[in-house]
């Protein structure tokens, strides 16, 4: 497995919004046309690729005043749990601090709170909906 940042004309990235599509909106009900993000041109794409195909991806967002949103974790079906997301999040936080950004947030899903904890993530305020799912705020400083 390879992890490489990429940009949105990068030829992996339409595996990349398959993926998305596939873990994150496709569940839902979302159709393909939801998944993108306005601001995807301007963020970091991490992607974990294996024969050419994005088995895992993480974004980042940046925002004017050393800090971020990081958005659209997710690691395919089949190797969910075997610590691809830790990894995607290690490298990606690595490359953050190269950056000189200090600050990350998130939107958590519920069931996804404890897997941010365990990365050093806390929650802040109260939870709330986002795509008819409970999400939590969480921050971490680097
Ligand atoms: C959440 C997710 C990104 C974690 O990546 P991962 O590679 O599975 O996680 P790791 O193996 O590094 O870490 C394991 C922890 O992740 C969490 N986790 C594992 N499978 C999960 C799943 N299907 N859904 C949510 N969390 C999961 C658990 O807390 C787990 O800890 P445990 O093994 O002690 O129970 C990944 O499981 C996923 O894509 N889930 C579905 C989409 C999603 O919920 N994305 C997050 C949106 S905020």
């Amino acid at each position: 497995m390879n992890l490489v940042f990429i940009d949105p004309k990068h030829k992996f990235y339409a595996s990349e919004l398959d993926l998305r599509f596939r873990i994150l909106r496709e569940p839902i009900g979302h159709t393909r046309d939801d998944v993108r993000f306005t601001f995807e041109d301007q963020s970091l794409h991490l992607v974990a690729v294996d024969k050419a195909r994005v088995m895992g991806c993480v974004l980042f967002h940046p925002d004017d005043h050393g800090g971020g949103r990081l958005y659209q974790m997710a690691v395919h079906g089949a190797l969910q749990g075997q610590g691809l997301g830790t990894q995607l999040v290690q490298h990606l936080e690595t490359e953050l601090k190269s950056r000189a950004v200090e600050r990350v947030h998130l939107h958590a899903r519920d069931v996804a709170v404890a897997f941010y904890e365990r990365l050093g993530y806390r929650c802040v305020g109260n939870p709330f909906d986002e795509v008819g799912i409970v999400h939590y705020m969480m921050e971490k400083e680097l």
